[in-house]
């Protein structure tokens, strides 16, 4: 099958940026990053995740969008015309969007929720943070109104991907990420100038190395690659629907730089909240959905501001929600030779029933357990801890040791037509560094050292 004839292919220059920096962007900046940082010793947590990002997150993205460009097709398919016994990094993929999803859409769907009564003015009745916290509790807990905001989202997404690459994703991309930079900046701009959040600063800025634990570093990797989208396909399904003009060094630096702009500010936005208005920086999943409405609340305008932010965290899911249904979707409309519209259907189907019951699992469902974990906590552990870690390792072994060099250097230089000073260190990055360091991360994790 030789779908590369008629597939889509993105417009302009801008176009796969914003595209690659509409996934990358996502809850995972702005409500994950906060709370993992916050639980893993603030400034110190920041400095690793920085060098994770530029020197494990940026060479695997310049190597996923490598692969997906090089043979356009799906994440199997990418993986599996490259060489056959490495479509399992595709599998692992596929599955990984999947099991993501089914945590994703529900956080969604609580800021879907979190939007409209921001907008409605039934936000801003309580005062302290303690209500705030029981009205947060109280909501994820009941049985069916998250559960219908989950299926909301589920289905805003599919109507952008029943849109198609061009007029569905690359639309939606091209007016909802500078919507996204302009709240961020505005909501940023406001944080600085709020009165006694110099703590939150402090604490976001000033590394405590003793925080650090083995531990600590598993996490930092795993954020980074949540946060980029890598190491499961994402960006090989996207660069797959690339021109073959693209730069994809440039590309992978732009989106790189964004997304770890996006998480700054977004701990810039939180941090000094968190502090002024007396929260743990620690409370973990729940410390957007608290903090920021009750700092809010006691601002001019709160109405205006807590809109605000809950209008940004549902645009940065909404372009990352799309991009993992779109890792599905193509995969089945390729591989299982479905029409796209049915590919969209099965794949909205399937992510539908497993929000449910992610939805679920942190009410009326909390009692089933496995490991000591809800479905909710178990789909996100297993992803960012050990899926997409384990498929960025794979990812570097393959690319680095495996792939015909020439395929790589083709792709990055566009056949000869731009420079690559830095290949060198690159491949030296991906063969060595990389993969030494992930394993290294993870064989402490298990308690071999
Ligand atoms: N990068 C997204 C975020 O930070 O929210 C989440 C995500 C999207 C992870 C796509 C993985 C992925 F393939």
């Amino acid at each position: 099958m030789h779908h590369s004839h008629n597939r889509a292919t993105l417009g302009g220059k801008l176009s796969a940026v914003l595209v690659a920096a509409g996934s990358s962007v996502g809850l995972g900046n702005i409500w994950r990053f906060p709370y993992v940082a916050g639980d893993n010793g603030g400034g110190a947590f920041l400095v690793i995740y920085i060098l994770c990002v530029l020197l494990l997150g940026l060479p695997l993205m310049l190597a996923e969008f490598s692969v997906g460009r090089a043979t356009h097709r799906n994440a199997v398919g990418a993986y599996r015309a490259l060489d056959k016994r490495w479509s399992f990094l595709g599998y692992n993929g596929v599955l990984a969007a999947f099991l993501i999803l089914g945590f994703y859409f529900v956080v969604s769907g609580w800021t879907a929720e979190y939007m409209v009564h921001s907008v409605t003015g039934s936000l801003a009745k309580y005062t302290t943070a303690q209500e705030y916290q029981s009205i947060f509790e109280n909501f994820i807990q009941n049985p069916w109104r998250p559960v219908l905001y989950t299926l909301l989202f589920v289905l805003a997404t599919h109507f952008v991907i029943a849109l198609g690459v061009q007029k569905g994703i690359e639309r939606s991309a091209k007016v909802l990420m500078p919507l996204l930079f302009v709240i961020l900046i505005a909501l940023a701009i406001h944080s600085l100038l709020m009165p006694g959040g110099g703590e939150g600063f402090r604490f976001f800025f000033q590394p405590d190395f003793s925080k650090v634990t083995p531990s600590t570093l598993l996490v930092a990797l795993g954020q980074a690659f949540f946060s980029l989208s890598i190491g499961i396909g994402t960006m090989v399904t996207y660069a797959s629907y690339f021109k073959p003009e693209t730069n994809l060094r440039h590309t992978a630096l732009n989106v790189t730089i964004l997304d770890t702009l996006v998480a700054i500010l977004a701990g810039v936005v939180i941090f000094p909240a968190v502090f002024s208005v007396g929260i743990e920086p620690t409370s973990g999943p729940s410390l957007v959905f608290i903090t920021l409405p009750s700092i809010f609340n006691g601002m001019p305008l709160s109405m205006v501001w807590s809109s605000v932010f809950f209008l940004l965290l549902v645009v940065a899911a909404l372009t990352s929600t799309i991009s993992l249904h779109e890792v599905i979707t193509a995969y089945c409309h390729e591989e299982w030779h479905m029409s796209r519209r049915a590919a969209a259907w099965t794949t909205t189907a399937a992510t539908a029933l497993l929000g449910i019951m992610a939805s679920l699992s942190v009410g009326i469902l909390n009692g089933w357990k496995l490991f000591g974990l809800n479905l909710f906590d178990l789909l996100d552990y297993l992803t960012a801890n050990i899926m997409l870690p384990v498929g960025g390792l794979f990812t570097c072994l393959f690319v680095g040791w495996k792939l015909d060099q020439q395929v790589l250097k083709d792709q990055i230089t566009n056949h000869g037509a731009l420079k690559f000073r830095i290949y060198r260190t690159f491949i030296f990055l991906l063969r060595y560094l990389c993969p030494i360091v992930m394993l290294l991360v993870f064989l402490d994790n298990l308690g071999v050292f």
